[in-house]
Parts: structure tokens; sequence; C-alpha cells
């Protein structure tokens, strides 16, 4: 039996909890074997909740238990996710996260001590909540030379201007909705001024492109000067206003990518994207274009998404990935019309 801990029982831990006691069987014989979550680490307590005996609030017991073999970390954020996770590896402890700040950020270096303990760091839920993104770029397309990547990547903005067009809410009013939901992020200035859409654009573009793409040194504008009015005229035109993440490559040395608001035009697919649902556009030599749609944010979406990893951990526990990006270096970012 392969046990597992959560760190963090916020939407998207006990999401996981859930997905795993809920689907526990027919987990098991995907996997081979039963999965069990044996801690969940948390500094609140939760005495209503179905798991409430296994909340524990000393990060040790997790890192120093031998049983524990795969420990998710939804705590979100850069520390103390950071220092936990970055233990857990040393300490030969797979981990999987959502977690794209850090990711995003430390991606390279926690990826290489994953290869060197020969265990794995796994992150699909941090890119498009429950679609597979992450091992298709990974795995499935990697025989292409990946040339653009277009998405909406951000489930909170894209509600909030779902609802702006749909309903004419101010976006405020949208924003509140958004959070009451629990798609938004802690900080909500994170969805709001694009930094999410940011990090999630580089999480892809270094997978896609095989160098490490920094999200500091990507342009990215938000959605918090769009008014009502820009919406209603964007219809006027046959558009709609769309916050649109891409990153296109240059070549070898250069890629050039930004994150926007931008209208679309109803002919476009990523029109009709809405509410929480994210969608992201591939271009591929081989494959031409595909694309990506789904939930991109919220409990069950996400904890699908991590569960998946927690899946093919314990299929191939003794197998750890090959991250091209996390050991090639960074390739040049560069914004649109500074391309030459
Ligand atoms: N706040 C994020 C979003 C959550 O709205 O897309 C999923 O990453």
């Amino acid at each position: 039996m392969a046990k597992v801990a959560i760190m963090g029982f916020g939407v998207v831990g006990s999401g996981v909890w859930e997905v795993l006691t809920k689907n526990a069987s027919s987990i098991a014989k995907r996997a081979g074997e039963e999965i069990s979550v044996k801690y969940i680490l948390d500094i609140r307590d939760f005495p209503d909740h179905p798991a409430k005996d296994l909340i524990i609030k000393d990060f040790d017991i997790i890192l120093n238990d031998p049983e524990v073999s795969i420990v998710v970390e939804t705590i979100g954020g850069l520390e103390p996710a950071y220092t936990y996770t970055k233990k857990l590896l040393l300490n030969g402890k797979h981990v999987v996260t959502s977690n794209k700040e850090l990711v995003a950020r430390h991606g390279p270096e926690l990826l290489k001590i994953a290869k060197e303990n020969n265990i794995n760091y796994f992150f699909e839920a941090s890119v498009g909540g429950g679609i597979p993104i992450i091992r298709p770029l990974q795995n499935c397309l990697a025989g292409n030379q990946i040339t653009e990547i277009a998405g909406i990547l951000n489930g909170t903005t894209n509600y909030i201007l779902t609802q702006m067009k749909k309903y004419s809410l101010s976006f405020e009013d949208a924003l509140k909705e958004a959070q009451e939901k629990g798609y938004a992020e802690r900080n909500p200035s994170n969805d709001i001024e694009g930094h999410d859409a940011c990090r999630k654009i580089a999480i892809l573009s270094s997978i896609a492109y095989s160098h490490y793409v920094n999200y500091e040194s990507i342009y990215t504008e938000g959605i918090s000067k769009i008014t009502k009015e820009d919406m209603e005229y964007a219809e006027e035109l046959g558009c709609t206003i769309k916050l649109i993440a891409m990153s296109k490559k240059i070549d070898d040395k250069k890629v050039v990518a930004r994150v926007s608001p931008l209208m679309i035009s109803y002919k476009s697919p990523f029109a009709n994207v809405d509410d929480v649902f994210n969608a992201i556009l591939v271009k591929g030599d081989a494959i031409g274009d595909v694309m990506f749609y789904g939930q991109g944010a919220g409990k069950l979406p996400t904890a699908s998404a991590v569960v998946g990893d927690i899946i093919d951990i314990v299929k191939h526990i003794d197998k750890s990935y090959v991250y091209t990006w996390a050991i090639s270096g960074d390739i040049e970012v560069v914004d649109i019309g500074n391309t030459s």
C-alpha cells in the first residue's frame, strides 16, 4: 500500500483527499496497489471533517516517516512550500504539486534534486487545473518542434470576464463571486494582474522549448482596468475580451512571450471558452494545431490532476523523469515587436 501525505488542506488539498477516498477502489486497480492518506498537514483544525484524525501540525513527522513515499504539496506560495519540498526531495520522497508559483520560480533546482535522488517532482495540476497539458507536452508531443503556445490559462479572470459579458456585472462583483467559488488565489491580484497566467505560460514554454523560460521576463498585463463599457464596445465589434497568455519560439536562443487582455473575434475558438474553463492551443511541426480544453481551476478538477500524478508515481515508483528544461539553462524572452 502506498502512503501519501497532503500538505495544505485548502480547496485543492481537500479535493485530493476526496478523490482518493471516493475513487479508492478504481484507483487501486489502476495503480496496482491501494493508495491511502496517512497525514494531512495544516495549521488549522477541521473538527467536523471525516479526515480530522489525520491532521498534524508538525512537518517533521512526514519528513521522517519512512512509510510515506509520496507527498502532495497544496500549500501554495513560495514559503514554506519551497523549504518543505526541497527537504522532502532530498529525503527521497516523491512530491506532487499544484503550486505554479514554486514550479515557475524553483522548478529547475527542484527537478534536478529529484533526478539526483531518482524520484519525481510532478506538477500536472500547476497549469490548466484538470486539463492534461504538462504530460502531453512532455511526452505525447515530444516528437514535435513546438513553435507556439497560446491560451486562456486563468480560470478566475475568465470567470470574471464571462460574468461581466453575460450579466453586465462590474469587475468587483464578478471577482467576489469567483472568490466565493474558490477559484481565486489567496492573493487575488495574482489572478487579476495576470501573474498566475504568466507563471503558467512560463512553465509550459519551458517544457515546450526545452529551456527555462523565466516568468519575470514576460510582459504581463491583467484585467483590472477592463470596464463594462470596454466589454460592450468589444461586443459591438463582434468580439469579446479574454486574457491571453502566449509564447512563440523565434529561434534556438529567443522566445517571444506575453500575457495581456485581447479583443477576440467570435470566430476564434477562444471566444466561447467561458467561466472557469481554460483552453490551450499548441502548434507543433508534426501535429499541427492541437487544443486542450477543460476546467482550469476548482477543487475537484485540480485534484484530478494531482491524483493522476500520484497514480503515475505509484505505477513507476522506480523511474525518475528527465526534464530537459531543468538542465539546459535559460532562453531569452522578449516582448512582441522586439523579435529581431
Ligand atoms: N487561481 C487559479 C485560476 C487557480 O483561477 O486559474 C488554478 O490555477
